[in-house]
């Protein structure tokens, strides 16, 4: 990476560490060499499977500089499991969780230069294609395939770091298909992008929430939370929207520090009437915890609060800031630091 290139500037994700690990499938058997390479292009046929038929999975996760100056992955074993989950729906044989386990290791320590101080960090991607020659294939996985894992620093995912976020609710077009939205593919993505941008467009929100017939699930990339001094309640997991890793780790947090945890059914004029004395947050990797200031529903402008960040949004979040950063005790074992390669 070149020293010229400030994470905290960059757009997120458009900074690369400058060495990367690859694997390559062929008939269900995985090879990797056992160290990193440098980052450079890939060289695919134009007939690659993931560029017709969707063969393609990721994953988004973090290595944090630590208060004593080391580097530790968050939740890495939670991820790669996601990892394996996305690849087998799309019905490909998933790689071995110790060499998918190695490959990311080697890749942060490759580059553990090139990771911010907080509030930045080493956004970690682990990357998934089906690489076979065949324009033949829509009713056949792909028969080779590359595994690799790119790392990017990272400053704030939105803009202006922590604001009060205006979140537009969709009733009627749902994220992704019921089956695949537990899936971290690039369909599912690009599926959402149509609202998102209709609604920033038209109603200048930051993000959508999908709450279709309204059943309030996730944004297009984050999950979704209330908080009150007493209670956090979110969606119940079904295989319809993204198990998020900093869901779980925010529930389990939670729970901790005391307040009741309800995963249950979300609907929206549950939602509506929380606001009225309650806080709402996105969660996950990039998004870390971000607070919801207003919601807009229909014509409707519902504020939290005063649509300014809550105490017990902000709580959490350093709570679980602290654990990430290893400023707080790693009770539940969630921190792998990483050796300089
Ligand atoms: C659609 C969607 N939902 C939820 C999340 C949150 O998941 P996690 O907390 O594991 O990053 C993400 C981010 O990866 C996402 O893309």
């Amino acid at each position: 990476m070149a020293e010229t290139q400030d994470p905290f500037s960059a757009p997120f994700g458009t900074l690369f560490g400058d060495q990367y690990t690859v694997a390559t499938m062929a008939e269900g058997t995985y090879h990797y060499s056992g160290s990193p390479v440098p980052l450079e292009n890939l060289s695919l046929h134009p007939a690659t499977h993931a560029l017709h038929y969707g063969s393609t999975c990721f994953e988004g996760l973090k290595a944090h500089r630590q208060a004593d100056g080391s580097v530790a992955i968050f939740r890495l074993d939670d991820h790669i499991n996601r990892l394996l989950q996305s690849i087998s729906r799309l019905r490909m044989p998933p790689p071995d969780f110790d060499m998918v386990r190695t490959m990311i290791v080697d890749a942060v320590a490759a580059n553990i230069d090139a990771t911010p101080d907080a509030p930045g960090s080493l956004y970690l991607r682990p990357t998934f294609i089906g690489t076979a020659a065949n324009i033949g294939a829509a009713a056949s996985p792909s028969s080779t395939a590359l595994f690799y894992v790119l790392t990017s620093p990272v400053g704030d995912y939105f803009a202006g770091g922590i604001r009060p976020l205006t979140i537009y609710i969709e009733t009627s077009t749902p994220r992704t298909t019921p089956q695949f939205g537990m899936v971290k593919s690039g369909a599912n993505y690009v599926m959402a992008l149509g609202p998102t941008l209709d609604a920033k467009r038209d109603h200048a929100a930051d993000q959508i929430l999908f709450a279709t017939n309204g059943d309030v699930t996730e944004t297009g990339a984050a999950n979704f939370c209330l908080v009150d001094g007493d209670r956090v309640i979110t969606r119940n997991l079904d295989e319809s929207f993204l198990h998020g890793v900093t869901r779980n780790s925010i529930l389990t947090i939670a729970s901790d520090m005391g307040y009741t945890v309800e995963e249950r059914a979300l609907p929206l004029d549950e939602v509506k009437a929380f606001a009225e004395h309650g806080e709402a947050f996105l969660s996950g990797t990039a998004a870390v915890i971000s607070p919801v200031g207003n919601i807009l529903v229909n014509d409707e402008k519902i504020s939290f609060g005063d649509g300014q960040p809550g105490p017990n949004s902000l709580k959490l979040r350093e709570a679980l800031v602290g654990i990430q950063l290893g400023k707080a005790e790693d009770t539940h074992g969630w921190r792998t630091v990483v050796q300089a390669g």
